[in-house]
């Protein structure tokens, strides 16, 4: 199997304080060990203008309106500039979040509702969507200790209350369900051996499954 043979599309999602960050070196080092290709990228960011919206949107109040249609502006950039073409060059490509995250957090979170941000889905990345999206679930209490715990400013999202977070979680739990085959859901409440060994399981079968079929 030849590394350029065809790509995969990777997201990690979750409420803040879920851990997912901790867990992203172990994904990237199982990646390269099979000797694919990476791009590591984030969101809100991830290109020059999306890092500078993602300023905006951590830092500046405003409506949620708004919040959402900045994170699918600078979405739009993302997958111009980076997604796509890393994935056309055969590049399997990792993303600490993407459009689930506008779902949940601005749908669920903010009050939106999820089949309206949704909808900014297909417009902004029809025919893309994740091969494989770890969600990192966990309690918001539990999460809210481990970013109590973490030093640094708290932005917008790290200064909401449970009640905020218990709606993200929920639309997130939502998506999944929708979508079993793309989501994989982890208890981030599990030792991070454990989170570990169920992401490498995920990759693999992940693996497996894009290149059982064959190029292309
Ligand atoms: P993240 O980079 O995961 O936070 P940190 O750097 O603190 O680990 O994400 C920043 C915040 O942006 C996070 O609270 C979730 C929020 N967010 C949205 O509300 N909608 C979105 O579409 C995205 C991508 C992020």
């Amino acid at each position: 199997m030849s590394p350029t043979q065809r790509a995969a599309f990777i997201t990690l999602e979750g409420i803040d304080g879920a851990g997912k960050t901790t867990h992203l070196e172990a994904i990237a080092a199982w990646i390269a060990a099979r000797g694919y290709r990476l791009v590591r990228t984030r969101e809100p960011g991830g290109t020059p203008l999306g890092e500078k919206l993602r300023a905006l949107v951590l830092t500046q109040p405003m409506s949620a309106g708004t919040e959402a249609l900045l994170m699918f502006a600078a979405r739009h950039e993302h997958v111009d500039q980076v997604i796509a073409p890393a994935l056309a060059s055969g590049s399997w490509v990792v993303s600490d979040r993407f459009s689930d995250a506008s779902v949940a957090y601005q749908g669920g979170g903010r009050g939106l509702g999820v089949e309206r941000v949704a909808m900014l889905e297909d417009w902004t990345h029809p025919g893309l969507r994740p091969d494989l999206t770890l969600l990192f679930d966990i309690d918001p209490v539990l999460a809210a200790q481990r970013v109590a715990q973490a030093r640094g400013e708290r932005d917008r999202f790290e200064q909401e209350q449970g009640e905020f977070f218990t709606r993200v979680r929920q639309a997130y739990l939502q998506r999944a369900q929708a979508e079993p085959a793309r989501f994989c859901v982890l208890d981030a409440a599990a030792s991070v051996a454990e989170v570990r060994a169920r992401i490498e399981s995920a990759l693999a079968a992940l693996e497996a499954r894009l290149y059982r079929a064959g190029p292309g």
